[in-house]
């Protein structure tokens, strides 16, 4: 046996801030559940679930934004960052549903999306009618053109969603004037950071929010609020989400905004805190974010993006904890949210997560895909994660081996990224699509409790096979996967070796990645395995909990099991 990877360590579970173990469900809330029978999802509909992820067992619910928006980006393009989006529901809605969460024991993560605003911000209506120079123009990043005219943008970089990054206004004298920065969708505009204005107004958000109750943020593009000095051009192509150290992404002074928000989470009683959406290139950079003094979690997208392999994940997770151990923070694992491919489907299909940007680097070929693979792969995955040092992080469906839907009819895509990308990539809906709760197409799958809706009238269409994964058709079955996380999520909240803490590396194959988890308190161990090939004998232990039934004494291939050693 080998020790190679310890965590930092920090007393008994119920002593350590709750962020160090959690597991935390991400709700996309446009396709959750729909209370109002509109076809999207909304507030009621989410607290109506409450008792369903009371039983799956989960520590925290993280919300995509919920905000008033134009939904360009559904959400990520908010027009008001204090108010809910009334598709969704009401302040009073959001107050009841984060009471209700917290009576049952979970905590609420909101949105925060401070890189960029919707161009329909009342502060980017009012600097697109004031002139070059004035202090509402200082609030975005406003810059002459190149070029004879200014007809050119000030620097080559491009959309994250594809296109030019900028794009050029008409001034009030119905001239072409000024561009503005937009890192995303071009109604998207980026925010200065450099403005004192702008740190002043997004304090005063995040109070807003914590004096509701909310109990951290998920900071969206928390690697992207400051640009290098003076713009400079890039010279590397631009990936989906960036994942290169590039003028505009994980520049040091990022870090500096950190520092101010920690000390405004920690103001509050009940250690608030906040996850960083960082695409940094290596486990070293994302560990950045969450020095001691900055923020609790940072996704971790190293993980994320590799293969289903069993090298890859063990160097993955390996380079995660060594970096996360020198700044003494939780490791967040995750291998889902709303915009990467499911894992169902990458795995599968031999699929890397981030920086995909066509239909083949997305899905593979289609002609391939076995479903059922995926799904004994995802759970797999799934144990290998929940028994990992520190916390993780769960995407809506996944609990249910929601494979990704491929195939959206052209004309019902939204996400900006397709036409963006000037159709060549469908973007991100396959991994969006409403949840189905019952096996019945009526209301959506029981997405909507409009029950004259089928199953493509819902915001996003369900493809017909989306039935066979309803929550409903998996309740009652001891094999589901819905019942397999439950499980795992109930012997995480049992077992106290697991969650942060310190693991060890068990010598098991080429093919198999072993570990085991020791409770400091008692020495009683815990050892998890994880068949990436031919069958093995089951190692020797009492067994917990499998990722898919063991035949006999045998451990079939993609298979994960957790044991008492
Ligand atoms: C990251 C979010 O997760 C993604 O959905 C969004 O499009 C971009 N940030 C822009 O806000």
């Amino acid at each position: 046996m080998t020790s190679t990877s310890t965590t930092y360590f920090v007393g008994a579970r119920s002593e350590r801030p709750w962020w160090r173990d959690a597991v935390t469900y991400q709700i996309y809330p446009r396709s959750y559940a729909d209370a109002n029978g509109d076809g999207k999802g909304d507030i009621e509909g989410i607290r109506s679930r409450l008792p369903y992820l009371k039983k799956l067992g989960i520590d925290a619910i993280w919300i995509s934004p919920w905000y008033p928006s134009p939904q360009k980006d559904h959400g990520y393009d908010v027009s008001d960052y204090m108010d809910i989006e009334p598709d969704y529901g009401t302040l009073e809605d959001a107050k009841r549903f984060i009471d209700e969460a917290h009576a049952l024991g979970i905590k609420v993560i909101a949105d925060i999306v401070p890189n960029h605003s919707s161009d329909q911000h009342e502060w980017f209506q009012e600097a697109l009618k004031s002139p070059p120079g004035s202090p509402a123009r200082a609030r975005y990043i406003f810059r002459e053109g190149k070029g004879e005219n200014g007809e050119l943008p000030p620097n080559n970089w491009e959309g994250i969603f594809g296109g030019p990054a900028w794009e050029r206004i008409t001034e009030a004298d119905g001239k072409p004037g000024q561009w503005y920065l937009h890192l995303f969708a071009v109604e998207q505009p980026d925010f200065d950071w450099k403005n004192p204005e702008v740190h002043e107004y997004f304090e005063k958000v995040l109070r807003f929010w914590l004096d509701l109750g909310i109990d951290g943020f998920r900071i969206d593009v928390a690697h992207g609020m400051i640009k290098a000095e003076g713009l400079p051009d890039v010279t590397e192509e631009v990936e989906l989400l960036g994942t290169q150290l590039m003028p505009f992404w994980d520049q040091d002074g990022v870090h500096d905004i950190y520092r101010h928000w920690r000390k405004i989470f920690d103001s509050y009683p009940g250690d608030r805190m906040a996850v960083a959406e960082a695409w940094a290139p290596t486990p070293a950079r994302i560990a950045r974010y969450v020095r001691p003094d900055e923020l609790a979690n940072s996704f971790n997208f190293t993980f994320l993006d590799s293969l289903w392999n069993v090298d890859a994940l063990k160097k993955a997770i390996d380079g995660s904890i060594e970096e996360l151990h020198k700044v003494g923070a939780p490791a967040s694992w995750v291998f889902n949210n709303h915009d990467v491919t499911r894992s169902v489907m990458r795995f599968a299909q031999g699929l890397k997560g981030g920086g995909v940007s066509t239909p083949q680097e997305r899905y593979g070929d289609i002609a391939k895909f076995d479903a059922e693979l995926g799904v004994k792969r995802a759970r797999a995955g799934a144990l290998l994660m929940l028994a990992l040092p520190g916390g993780a992080y769960i995407y809506q469906g996944e609990e249910l081996g929601l494979p990704e839907v491929y195939d959206i009819p052209k004309d019902r895509l939204t996400d900006p990224r397709y036409k963006l990308s000037g159709y060549k990539d469908t973007g991100r809906d396959g991994c969006r699509v409403p949840i189905p709760w019952t096996v019945s197409d009526k209301g959506s799958h029981g997405f909507s409790t409009n029950l004259s809706l089928g199953r493509s009238d819902s915001w996003l269409p369900e493809p017909t096979w989306w039935g066979n994964y309803a929550a409903e058709k998996q309740e009652n079955d001891e094999n589901s996967t819905l019942n397999i996380y439950r499980r795992a999520l109930a012997a995480r909240k049992e077992l106290s070796m697991l969650g942060d803490g310190t693991m060890e590396w068990i010598e098991a194959g080429a093919d198999v990645l072993a570990f085991s988890r020791t409770d400091q308190a008692t020495g009683k161990r815990f050892a998890c395995y994880v068949n990436f090939g031919a069958p093995i004998a089951i190692p020797t232990g009492e067994v917990i909990l499998a990722s898919s039934p063991p035949t006999g004494d045998v451990l079939p291939s993609d298979t994960t099991i957790w044991l008492h050693i």
